[in-house]
């Protein structure tokens, strides 16, 4: 038996901050935003709703449209590096308000590879035949973290959650090859120091971009698939420039090639999820279609799935 994604469902806050309202706060301009990132806006959380409240949103989404209930779910893995609290987990916190009663939980830290992660783990429960529904969640409230006094970074994220009940598919569907990765001495790159996310964005670039590109090919590779077959690419939305360069290591055209960086920024975990059901909904992943998702972040770490959509 094969593992696939039986729904999913997306939430992100209504507040929109647009590169304007960042002109008027900070030294920077919406002409240096969006030509070396892509992003026009983002979400930004208020106060009172918090990681696990997107979450939630998200997961009632994805367990509504894969036709069951909490009361379903064998395991909730919940990919994040924002939770509200270092425990309980931001799943925990779902297996209660989804009433998952035979739910086990547990969080992942990938930073934002963190859905890869969490979809190649629910893939070996699901083979192994241990579990049949397994929700998995991207999300995070990276305005938590932002430093708002330094323009390096606070442009560039977003807050968001995506989910999707992963579960037996039939042969031929759903995750046909995975890679994931890590190198630990790029830590230093991308970290949480005290209360704030700081990163080195052009070694964070230079990463991105060769390691995106090489574990799309990997992946393909892995599946047998030619590069031509691709229907559609879903890149983590960190930068148009480095998600450009995976799209060009695979030969793709641009329609090619999901973009929802423009309208949530960088959204970590959350944005590969957020993607997929943003494609769903404008028609643009249909049943069969292979589709090529890849991520990479703060550890450092990356993951790569080829999928055959459907059930
Ligand atoms: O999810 C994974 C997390 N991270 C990423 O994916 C980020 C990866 N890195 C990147 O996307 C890019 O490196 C950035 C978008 C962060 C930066 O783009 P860049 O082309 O690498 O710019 P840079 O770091 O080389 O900086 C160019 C200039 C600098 O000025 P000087 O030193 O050349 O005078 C910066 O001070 O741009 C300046 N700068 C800004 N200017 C206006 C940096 N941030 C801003 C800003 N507004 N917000």
């Amino acid at each position: 038996m094969n593992a696939g994604i039986l729904g999913v469902g997306r939430h992100v806050p209504e507040n929109v901050v647009t590169n304007q309202d960042l002109e008027k706060k900070m030294d920077t301009s919406d002409e240096w935003i969006r030509t070396r990132t892509g992003i026009e806006e983002r979400r930004i959380a208020s106060d009172d709703i918090d990681t696990s409240d997107m979450a939630y949103e998200a997961a009632l989404n994805a367990i509504e449209q894969a036709g069951i209930s909490g009361a379903d779910l064998d395991l909730i893995l919940v990919a994040t590096v924002t939770p509200d609290t270092p425990f309980p987990s931001v799943s925990c916190m779902l297996q209660e308000r989804l009433g998952a009663k035979k739910a086990a939980a547990m969080d992942i830290s990938a930073a934002c590879a963190g859905f890869m992660y969490g979809l190649v783990t629910a893939k070996q429960f699901i083979e192994s035949g241990s579990y049949k529904n397994i929700l998995v969640v991207g999300v995070e409230k990276l305005s938590k973290i932002t430093n708002w006094d330094d323009r390096n970074t606070a442009v560039l994220f977003g807050d968001g959650a995506g989910a999707a009940v992963v579960g037996p598919v039939s042969i031929g569907k759903g995750i046909l090859a995975f890679e994931l990765g890590a190198d630990g001495t790029g830590g230093k790159h991308l970290y949480q120091e005290g209360e704030y996310l700081v990163m080195n964005g052009r070694e964070v670039f230079k990463f991105a971009v060769r390691q995106m590109g090489e574990s799309c090919v990997n992946v393909l590779e892995k599946a047998g698939i030619d590069k031509e077959d691709v229907d559609l690419l879903i890149p983590h939305q960190a930068n148009i420039r480095i998600m450009d360069a995976a799209r060009q290591r695979l030969e793709l055209p641009e329609e090619k090639m999901s973009k929802t960086v423009h309208k949530y920024g960088n959204t970590s975990a959350a944005s590969i999820p957020i993607s997929i059901v943003e494609e769903l909904e404008a028609g643009k992943i249909k049943d069969g279609d292979l589709i090529v998702m890849v991520g990479f972040g703060g550890g450092l770490t990356w993951g790569a799935i080829a999928m055959r959509w459907g059930r």
